[in-house]
């Protein structure tokens, strides 16, 4: 891309006078981790229990970005890095505009994931960024196999399927780690909440 002659344009609205409107920082938390291991679960419960506590979160979800904004996009490692980099720059923009981003992206590459962190960081102001590994073995993963893809791609009908014919770089020093099979949604709900509490993005005990 050529960035040559762009100049980002500042308004007057600022980071804290946002924040200060809507009772909570801006920030994207990213889940990463297999098809199938509850990323969209996990985000959907905590988008409810923010909601609940009056809090304002929006969610973006693997299946229904690819069905509009990254609809042109194959899960090639070039295309799949291309799909972060597009949810990458939109969680930017919406944690800039005040919202808890909640992205439930398989985002099986290390580098990719490390520029949408990278993305967040280097905002003016930073934006809090959290990457949540939902850590579940892919054998646990594919005994659930909500939409029947884990069978399809042991039979061959579906190529470099993550986890059976492509790989997942697992996060190494993840904000925080998830092993949903472990433990109950509420008490995963219950951690990010903390998570959030302790970093200042929501006020404590909503
Ligand atoms: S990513 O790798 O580019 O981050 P993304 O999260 O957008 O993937 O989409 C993953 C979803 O697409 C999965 O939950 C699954 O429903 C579906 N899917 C279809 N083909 C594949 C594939 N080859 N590998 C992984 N997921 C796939």
């Amino acid at each position: 891309m050529n960035a040559d002659n762009l100049t980002w344009h500042h308004g007057d609205v600022t980071a804290d006078h946002r924040a200060q409107a809507l009772g909570q920082r801006g920030a994207t938390l990213w889940f990463t981790g297999l098809s199938g291991s509850g990323k969209s679960t996990v985000a959907v419960a905590l988008e409810q229990a923010l909601h609940q506590r009056g809090q304002h979160a929006y969610r973006l979800d693997g299946d229904n970005v690819r069905l509009g904004l990254c609809a042109n996009l194959s899960f090639s490692p070039e295309d799949r890095d291309e799909n972060i980099r597009r949810i990458g720059e939109v969680a930017k923009l919406f944690a800039d505009a005040g919202l808890i981003c909640l992205c439930s992206f398989v985002s099986p590459y290390r580098d990719a994931r490390q520029r949408v962190r990278d993305t967040h960081q280097e905002a003016d102001p930073p934006l809090p960024f959290f990457e949540v590994y939902i850590d579940v073995p892919v054998e646990v993963a594919e005994a659930r196999d909500p939409k029947g893809l884990y069978q399809k791609a042991r039979e061959g009908k579906i190529a470099d399927f993550t986890g059976v014919s492509a790989p997942f770089e697992a996060p190494q020093q993840p904000e925080l780690r998830l092993p949903t099979h472990e433990r109950t949604l509420d008490q995963s709900v219950q951690q990010l909440l903390k998570m959030l509490e302790d970093a200042g993005v929501i006020p404590a005990g909503g």
